[in-house]
């Protein structure tokens, strides 16, 4: 106990946002590529810019639980709380004003992992799986390696921004082999928050078309206002048989590697069903520290979260700013929500492949490629502004130097 205060003391909110604590040689997956580079792996400002998760320090409070709980020698099997439980709803209410009954949550080791039971519980092999690209791209392995058929409605941009091309949808949605969406809410990679409006149309037509809808909305809580994320069940109740929300603190308290979600499903017979589907896979729930992390950050972590928000404001403001002033044109409207920025390079007059190397080589900037969110996201880069200010000022202005050689 005593080490605990000690550690509690020394450990401020200030400093959580500010550590330019380098992951050098922790098998930090954002930080491989980076520290295999002879050039960038001594250089004190160089930081990815790829993988999304924050190189911030989580909440002092979360911190101390999980320090607490380490302290206890003792980590047996466990089954979930009443208090946890609590803790899910009441984030559900307290910051997106959707009440959810403690029945409807089912808590599982991550999202990517939920996309796996819940393809399989309500598709057969063959069937298609809708996604919006450019999207995250385990949806597509997901949906390949249940066996099923990938079916793109691709987002439709206008001046890089990003729209639902609901003619598409309708049209795909039609074919009765097409059973499910797989819709990201917000956006990853385009950062789009979707509005009232857009969920109902996409609601008319899962309806109108028997389609069932898995919402990823993992990135909720990451949203610049005036935007307002609205739970797609809280816009649309009327989805209440055919839809599953999957939430998750991982994003939104950095605690990603703890491997932990809550999905949210109303419907009692559907959620039997991917419970059951759950149970085929051997996996589910999640560990004891995972859990605890995740009640802790959702009852005891909103001084933290408050501040993260502040600071990923300034950190795309800044952005923003960098992009403007650059003397070759990298063109980006500004996420709505996520701290993650598709940049578009089409104005580059290079290669993807030689894009790349220059960013990686000449100037320190690893992002992830545009083509991991399919086919047309080639002449872009997705940048994670999740970083200490100072390694963005750094990263920008080597972006800069860039430029001007290329322009
Ligand atoms: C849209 C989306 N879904 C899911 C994940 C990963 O979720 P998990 O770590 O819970 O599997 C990410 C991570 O970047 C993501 O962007």
């Amino acid at each position: 106990m005593q080490q605990q205060r000690v550690f509690s003391e020394s450990y401020r909110l200030e400093q959580c946002f500010n550590p330019m604590t380098r992951r050098i040689g922790q098998a930090a997956a954002k930080w491989q590529e980076l520290e295999k580079d002879p050039r960038w792996r001594d250089d004190p400002t160089a930081f990815p810019l790829s993988v999304a998760d924050m190189d911030f320090w989580i909440a002092p409070t979360i911190r101390d639980g999980l320090i607490e709980q380490a302290q206890s020698g003792i980590y047996g099997y466990h089954r979930q709380r009443e208090s946890y439980t609590q803790a899910v709803t009441g984030w559900m209410k307290r910051r997106h004003d959707f009440a959810v009954d403690p029945e409807w949550l089912v808590r599982v080791p991550g999202v990517v992992y939920s996309l796996y039971p819940v393809i399989e519980a309500l598709t057969d092999p063959g069937d298609g799986v809708i996604i919006q690209t450019p999207v995250y791209q385990p949806f597509r392995t997901a949906i390949q390696r249940t066996g099923r058929t990938v079916v793109e409605n691709p987002l439709q941009a206008s001046d890089g921004h990003y729209t639902i091309n609901f003619a598409d949808l309708e049209q795909k949605a039609a074919d009765p082999r097409c059973k499910l969406l797989i819709f990201c809410s917000p956006h990853n990679p385009v950062g789009r928050v979707w509005h009232e409006a857009e969920l109902r149309e996409l609601a008319r037509i899962c309806i109108r078309h028997d389609l069932m809808v898995l919402s990823d909305e993992i990135h909720h809580d990451l949203v610049y206002a005036p935007n307002r994320h609205h739970v797609l069940l809280r816009a649309c109740p009327e989805l209440a048989e055919r839809a599953i929300i999957a939430t998750s603190p991982g994003k939104t308290f950095n605690l990603a590697g703890l491997g932990i979600a809550n999905l949210i499903i109303v419907d009692a017979l559907l959620r039997r069903r991917v419970e059951q589907a759950i149970q085929r896979s051997g996996a589910g729930g999640s560990s004891t520290v995972a859990a605890l992390a995740c009640e802790i950050a959702y009852t005891s972590a909103d001084e933290w979260y408050d501040a993260l928000i502040h600071r990923l404001t300034a950190n795309r403001q800044q952005l923003g700013n960098a992009l403007e002033r650059l003397a070759a044109p990298v063109r980006c409207l500004l996420p709505e929500g996520s701290y993650l920025a598709w940049l578009d390079f089409s104005g580059w007059p290079l290669t993807e492949a030689e894009r790349q190397n220059k960013l990686k080589k000449e100037a320190g900037l690893f992002m992830s490629p545009g083509s991991w969110f399919g086919d047309h996201g080639r002449p872009f880069e997705r940048l994670n502004f999740a970083l200490p200010e100072a390694a963005l000022t750094a990263a920008l202005q080597r972006l800069a130097a860039l430029a001007s050689a290329i322009g």
